[in-house]
């Protein structure tokens, strides 16, 4: 390929990012780490650690991709050939197939949730009944294993049959519908009785809570909503035009992605006090409480509770696949490239692998509940192993890589556009990327480590 395709606006540029960094990351489990963790504190530190060490990261990924316009392991090999640097894009395989053996439980919730909607489930029962769902759903032996195994199934199909482009297009009009939703859901939310203490929750900070635990849960979060640390954004940035503003274009995908977030927590919040659920409850957490606002959003209009949850679940369901088939893809394209495998084997192997891994992740709620690895159920296991130490190891790669491998000259020269814009900025974000970033990332492995 001569011509490397190029993003075609700015607007353009941070859709696409921004596309990637939304999905269940936002709306599912930044509410309920939010909530095992303390809350006010919890948000102050997650906005901290992702201006000042996540941020860094994103821009040493874009730096990487948009100068090697190549994927992660092709861009290693050619900006530091002759070296090892090109290993860290294994790690950038696996990482997203472990994501997504997990990511496709949720996803399958989605699933669930969608008929539960269609069939009326939400309407005939009192609203105090809702949120008991989840934990009758979650612990049968059988039913979230089939609806992962749906929700695999679909990312397998669009990946092999490339219906990509649609689901896509799909997205476009799913993912500013679901903000609008969100949005509209918040506002009804804040009006529930007791509804403030929700509130309070979430903007009174009460520091004892913070925990080292809570410090590297906020880090990992931080990464996996930006999906960070895999070389997704690396990937997504070699496609970015050499005219672009790289720290107009991070900045602005950071910014939607926690507006997005802090939403989706003033939404869930008042919401679960109201309906008296307790906020660290897990990964449940939106699914006990949004249907619970449905019903009483359409209280006596069952049609209007059933319109609101179904295009809700759709919605969610679109930003999962979106984000699901990008994790799959990694690996495909790796085995296919640089194996020589044919994509539709790589496909189906890598698919299998993540489904049956995923199917462990499923039973941990019911079956499996009693089985721990290092003290957690299977599924809390995998998903602090990828967003606490995973991403972030793979984050501090990439900004190492950026800091003291590239040249400063070459960073400052793909930062700057040859010194024509953020000339003034170049030094504190160099900064950033040279010292804070590690030095953050390293620190709270150790406390993590250590307490
Ligand atoms: N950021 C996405 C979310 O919030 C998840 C995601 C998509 C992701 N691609 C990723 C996470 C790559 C880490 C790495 O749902």
């Amino acid at each position: 390929m001569s011509q490397r395709e190029h993003f075609g606006s700015r607007f353009a540029v941070i859709a696409a990012m921004a596309g990637s960094a939304v999905g269940l990351g936002n709306i599912w489990r930044f509410p309920y780490i939010l909530g095992e963790n303390g809350g006010a504190a919890f948000i102050l530190v997650y906005i901290a650690a992702s201006l000042i060490l996540v941020l860094p990261i994103f821009y040493a990924e874009s730096i990487i991709g948009r100068r090697a316009r190549s994927d992660t392991y092709g861009a290693m090999k050619k900006l530091a050939p002759g070296t090892h640097w090109h290993w860290v894009g294994l790690l950038t395989v696996i990482s997203p197939l472990l994501l997504l053996s997990y990511y496709s439980v949720v996803g399958g919730w989605s699933v669930e949730y969608l008929f539960k909607s269609l069939s009326f489930s939400f309407t005939d029962v009192p609203a105090e009944e809702i949120p008991g769902f989840f934990g009758h759903f979650i612990s049968s032996p059988w039913q979230p294993v089939l609806t992962h195994t749906a929700f695999m199934a679909m990312v397998t199909g669009i990946v092999l049959g490339g219906v990509k482009k649609g689901i896509e297009k799909f997205s476009k009009v799913a993912m500013p519908l679901l903000f609008v939703l969100i949005l509209v859901i918040m506002v009804y939310s804040l009006t529930l009785p007791g509804a403030f203490k929700g509130v309070e929750y979430l903007v009174k900070p009460d520091f004892s809570r913070l925990t080292a635990d809570a410090c590297a849960a906020a880090l990992g979060q931080a990464f996996f909503s930006l999906s960070l640390g895999v070389g997704t954004i690396l990937t997504y940035s070699s496609y970015v035009k050499k005219e672009e503003n790289l720290l107009v274009s991070g900045l602005g995908t950071a910014v939607s992605d926690l507006l997005f977030a802090l939403i989706a927590a003033f939404a869930v919040m008042p919401a679960v006090f109201a309906a008296g659920i307790q906020p660290g409850g897990g990964p449940g957490l939106v699914f006990e409480t949004l249907p619970f606002i449905f019903h009483k959003m359409g209280e006596g209009m069952p049609v209007v509770t059933t319109l609101i949850s179904a295009v809700f679940f759709v919605a969610i369901l679109a930003a999962a696949l979106t984000s699901a088939i990008s994790m799959l893809e990694v690996g495909v394209t790796f085995l296919a490239d640089e194996k020589g495998m044919p994509r539709r084997r790589a496909t189906l192997l890598l698919a299998f692998l993540c489904w049956a891994v995923g199917i462990l992740c499923s039973l941990s709620f019911g079956p499996l509940a009693d089985v721990k690895v290092l003290g957690l159920s299977f599924f809390d296991f995998l998903d602090g192993l990828c967003s606490d130490w995973l991403l972030p190891l793979g984050g501090l790669v990439f900004t190492l890589f950026v800091g003291w491998k590239l040249s400063k000259a070459d960073v400052r020269d793909e930062f700057t556009n040859g010194g024509t814009v953020n000339v003034r900025l170049f030094g504190v974000v160099y900064f950033l990327m040279r010292f804070v970033a590690p030095v953050g990332i390293l620190v709270v492995f150790a406390t993590n480590l250590l307490m």
